[in-house]
């Protein structure tokens, strides 16, 4: 039977592609003047299979181009990967060439890591000639299943470059290190700390400035389990690296978690970017296939700006939506209030033009014990998503169990975030955009990010609070219009 195209649910600020199945970003990377976007596709059908790596640029990192699929499939899928822009040539592949480095899987048989590069800002892709570039995992140097994920960067304090890989099942990353990108020397391993519970995936090593000081310090991604057990999410590690061996500053039982939805999956970092940014794919492995658009199935995050910041628990990550996001020239400002007050289920409702818009909401919680917005509020259906701040829980959440189409058993959750208020107000910087929300609570400390698929999108909302009355501070909302 013909599928029906499912418009209404095709996000209007964040990437999908035009048609057909993706899953991880891949090779994230700035490139004179354009950010890229590789990811992991299915040219064919809208499900996951014959991975390739699709392709889109962008010169403001919200409106994107596609272009022709970058690296197709061979014997072999063409798994996660990253790519970096070898300015001096250390590769002998060209000035300003840009290399990727990717996993070819052989259905599922083994995994190894292969390169392929363009001198042509990415619009065509020659595989190297010599690959498997590193074949068996060193030192083990035995042939493996799960060996995957390469992501790449130089190193300027011991002029390398560094690449991390994952050993899935053995909840490792293995650290290598080249002059030329082609031979690949193991450094080290790090490993079974945090939570390993799930596979590891996706991993990938920055340097982050740690916010209000002069220093930075080191983060290692790794997509693996969520907060929530049944789920997988992305951890963090923050500590040292030398050109060697990456140091867990926490103990090994500290599990850090990057996003508590459910939607947030396999990030990694733009590489060469005028700043520290990731991106990451937003549905879950759990109901990928119950994902019910048409005629394509995922979608991106927004860009995050990310950084560290000193709590009182120790160095913990920050993410804020890109300012270019922020910056767009397509919202229109449609409300903008100041020092209003509102009580329970008795506060206005507001209609947008649309269903894509971004809400900047404080609210000064007095004696309420929860405050937050009712998002794609329909009245005809009473389907509705809740993004609130609880105080006796000290969380920050989305809670979709009413928000529309169940996909899957577990679908329906209210999914949280611990946020601690200093000073008994909280801040909520919300995006709607068709068929996900993010939440970034206190500018960038705690984020949650969910699908949704509500039956009729609606444009309403409304503030809301429980057990008192509370004060909102600011409320700024924006709409997406379309060029
Ligand atoms: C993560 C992942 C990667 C792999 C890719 C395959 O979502 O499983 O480990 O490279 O997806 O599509």
């Amino acid at each position: 039977c013909q599928q029906q195209a499912t418009e209404q649910w095709r996000p209007y600020f964040h990437f999908s592609p035009a048609q057909n199945w993706t899953n991880d970003p891949n090779g994230l990377v700035y490139h004179e003047g354009e950010w890229h976007i590789f990811y992991q596709h299915n040219p064919f059908e809208n499900k996951w299979g014959h991975m390739s790596w699709g392709h889109a640029v962008s010169k403001d990192l919200v409106n994107w181009e596609h272009l022709p699929v970058a690296i197709p499939e061979d014997s072999a899928w063409i798994f996660s990967g990253g790519v970096v822009v070898d300015k001096n040539n250390t590769s002998g592949f060209g000035a300003n060439s840009m290399i990727a480095i990717y996993t070819a899987d052989y259905h599922g048989k083994k995994e190894n890591q292969q390169l392929a590069y363009s001198t042509d800002k990415g619009r065509t892709w020659t595989k190297y000639k010599n690959n498997p570039i590193i074949a068996k995992p060193l030192p083990n140097g035995k042939e493996m299943k799960d060996f995957r994920d390469p992501n790449m960067f130089w190193h300027e304090p011991s002029k390398q470059w560094i690449m991390v890989v994952a050993l899935p099942t053995e909840f490792k990353v293995h650290i290598y290190g080249s002059k030329n990108l082609i031979n690949w020397t193991f450094l080290s391993e790090f490993g079974k700390q945090g939570d390993f519970t799930k596979i590891w995936e996706c991993p990938s090593l920055i340097e982050l400035p740690v916010e209000g000081s002069q220093t930075s310090k080191w983060v290692l991604f790794i997509s693996s389990s969520n907060p929530n057990p049944d789920f997988v999410g992305m951890q963090y590690f923050v500590g040292n690296f030398d050109g060697k061996t990456f140091t867990n500053d926490n103990p090994a039982d500290t599990k850090l978690f990057v996003d508590y939805g459910k939607d947030f999956y396999a990030a990694i970092p733009f590489s060469n970017a005028p700043k520290k940014t990731i991106l990451g794919w937003m549905a879950s492995w759990q109901y990928t296939d119950a994902l019910p658009t048409f005629p394509w199935k995922g979608q991106m995050s927004i860009p995050r700006e990310i950084s560290l910041k000193k709590t009182q628990a120790g160095l913990r990550l920050i993410q804020r939506p890109a300012e270019e996001v922020l910056k767009a020239k397509n919202w229109k400002g449609i409300v903008q209030m100041e020092e209003m007050g509102i009580e329970e289920d008795n506060s206005m409702m507001w209609r947008n033009q649309t269903s894509s818009y971004m809400i900047d909401v404080e609210f000064e919680l007095g004696g309420a014990r929860e405050v937050g917005v009712k998002v794609m509020k329909n009245l005809t259906t009473n389907q509705e998503t809740l993004v609130g701040y609880q105080k006796d829980s000290e969380q920050l959440y989305i809670n979709r169990i009413n928000s529309g189409k169940i996909i899957s058993p577990n679908f329906a959750s209210m999914d949280a975030s611990p946020l601690k208020l200093e000073r008994g107000t909280v801040r909520l910087l919300i995006f709607v955009d068709q068929s996900s929300i993010e939440v970034f609570g206190n500018d960038g400390e705690a984020v949650v990010t969910s699908l949704i698929f509500p039956e009729n999108n609606s444009a309403n909302w409304q503030l809301f609070s429980r057990d008192g009355r509370v004060k909102v501070t600011k409320l700024k909302v924006w709409e997406w219009q379309k060029d």
